[in-house]
């Protein structure tokens, strides 16, 4: 018989893209093939994301589209898994009547079994039961499913070799699960459960593996890296020196526990990248609190200072959401005005969008969409001022960049990324790909650094 063939569509963060690559190595081991495209594919899994609205309505939307293939395929097999899987439990099958499995997260090694189950005609429902905090969070009853697993299984990367990791360069380490922090508008610690460190051996042991496998360039991942349990400085340290690894990232920190051991470790060890990824979320102390951030806007702007003290040349990213419940013009303005001050390289922005069972959501969401998206744009243009006057000012330099493969909109050019994580093109062979290349930079944009390459690979 052949192999049951699936499909994976993932939305949302980096942990999610994680977790696909870890169900479909599960299902490799199993005997499963893995589909690139959906037509062909006997299973159809979404991995979904619930930090917004937005990204809930697409998926649904995806699987309404399905209706057709469904009809002329009825043994096609659809799962949900996932964020939205946990939240929505059976609402899902409610709302998505076509879906047969409904899975949250931590289910990746147990999917072959369910998707058995489910070509067999049954309904699946797995939903995590671990430390979640599944109070605030309406969860309907059970009735419509023929098979309920409710568990906590163990971590699910313990035997990860990163076969099906896209690129065979870059891969990415769980380090830790779940979040315990509870900022007020968010959803992670319901759907993700409570903060779960890994051992250190164990992030040792698959570092080791994915590098023996060519991986360069390992991210080490995480809601909050910088409260890994036997602490994250000591993490990289031990990881350093791991043969054939070239470089080290790690996301995301969270302001408040951004220590100067952490900086001092970056600063000291050439491997780890000189970027930082601290979402400030707001630049108004009132909203902070509000957003139980346990930070205040001159903490923020304070962190900022003493990373570019202890860590020359670090890069910082940050996340904003706009819009947050009460939130004023002039607190709006407050944002902006640290958006100018800390000379980001990048920043992603959010509308603010209420979830059920969080904190926020028992307020009401009284900033007018039209304002949300005005303040989005605004901010949106702030941050793109500083990156072109940012990027100006780095032509002439010349920068270590690891090359990641042909340029996506210039098929004739390289692209790669600094350590700060700024994206390079260049002119190249393709043969340099994998490879670290040193850089000068001759143009730029408010998103891209333009130069050539000056010397050999190493
Ligand atoms: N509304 C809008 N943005 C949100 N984020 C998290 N929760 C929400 C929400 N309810 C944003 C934060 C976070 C990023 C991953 O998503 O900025 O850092
Ligand atoms: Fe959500 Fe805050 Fe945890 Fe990040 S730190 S996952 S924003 S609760």
């Amino acid at each position: 018989m052949a192999n049951i063939r699936v499909h994976f569509e993932t939305f949302g963060c980096q942990m999610n893209k994680l977790d696909s690559e870890a169900a479909g190595e599960a299902l490799l081991r199993a005997g499963f093939e893995i589909a690139d495209d959906p037509d062909s594919a006997d299973v159809i899994l979404f991995n979904t994301c619930s930090v917004r609205q937005h990204a809930e309505e697409r998926v649904y939307s995806r699987i309404g589209a399905l209706k057709h293939l469904k009809r002329r395929r009825p043994h096609l097999v659809i799962g949900v898994m996932g964020c939205m899987a946990q939240k929505d439990g059976e609402l899902v099958f409610r709302r998505a009547p076509l879906v047969d499995i409904v899975c949250g997260p931590r289910h990746e090694a147990g999917l072959a079994g369910l998707i058995a189950e489910a070509r067999s005609g049954r309904r699946v429902l797995a939903l995590d039961d671990g430390r979640i905090v599944r109070e605030r969070t309406a969860r309907p009853a059970r009735a419509s499913a023929d098979l309920l697993v409710v568990d906590h299984a163990p971590h699910p990367y313990m035997e990860r070799d990163g076969r099906t990791r896209p690129s065979p360069f870059q891969a990415f380490t769980a380090i830790m699960l779940g979040c315990d922090n509870f900022c007020s508008y968010c959803v992670v610690p319901y759907v993700r459960g409570r903060e779960e460190s890994r051992p250190p051996e164990d992030v040792a042991a698959e570092v080791s593996r994915l590098a023996e496998s060519g991986a360069r360039e390992i991210t080490l991942l995480g809601q909050n890296v910088n409260s890994y349990a036997s602490g994250l400085p000591q993490l990289l340290r031990r990881i350093h020196d791991t043969p054939g690894l070239k470089r080290i990232r790690f996301i995301t920190s969270h302001p408040k526990d951004v220590s100067d051991d952490l900086l001092a470790a970056m600063a000291e060890l050439p491997k780890v990248c000189r970027h930082l990824h601290a979402p400030a979320q707001s630049g108004s102390t009132r909203i902070l609190h509000l957003m139980n951030r346990r930070y205040t806007r001159e903490d923020y702007l304070d962190m900022i200072d003493r990373a570019r003290r202890i860590v020359p040349g670090i890069e910082i990213a940050s996340d904003f959401i706009v819009g947050f419940p009460t939130e004023t013009e002039d607190e709006f303005r407050e944002t902006a005005d640290v958006v100018r001050r800390a000379e980001f390289n990048q920043c992603f922005i959010f509308k603010y969008s209420p979830r059920p069972g969080t904190k926020a959501a028992d307020m009401a969401d009284d900033v007018p969409d039209a304002v949300k998206k005005r303040r989005n744009t605004e901010l949106l243009a702030v941050q793109e001022e500083v990156s072109v006057r940012r990027n100006r000012e780095k032509q002439g330099r010349v920068f270590d960049v690891l090359v990641e493969g042909v340029s996506k909109n210039d098929p004739r050019k390289l692209s790669g990324r600094t350590g700060g994580n700024d994206i390079v093109v260049f002119e190249g062979p393709e043969s340099l790909a994998g490879r670290i290349v040193s850089v000068r930079i001759t143009n730029s944009t408010a998103l891209t650094l333009f130069g050539e390459k000056i010397n050999d690979e190493r």
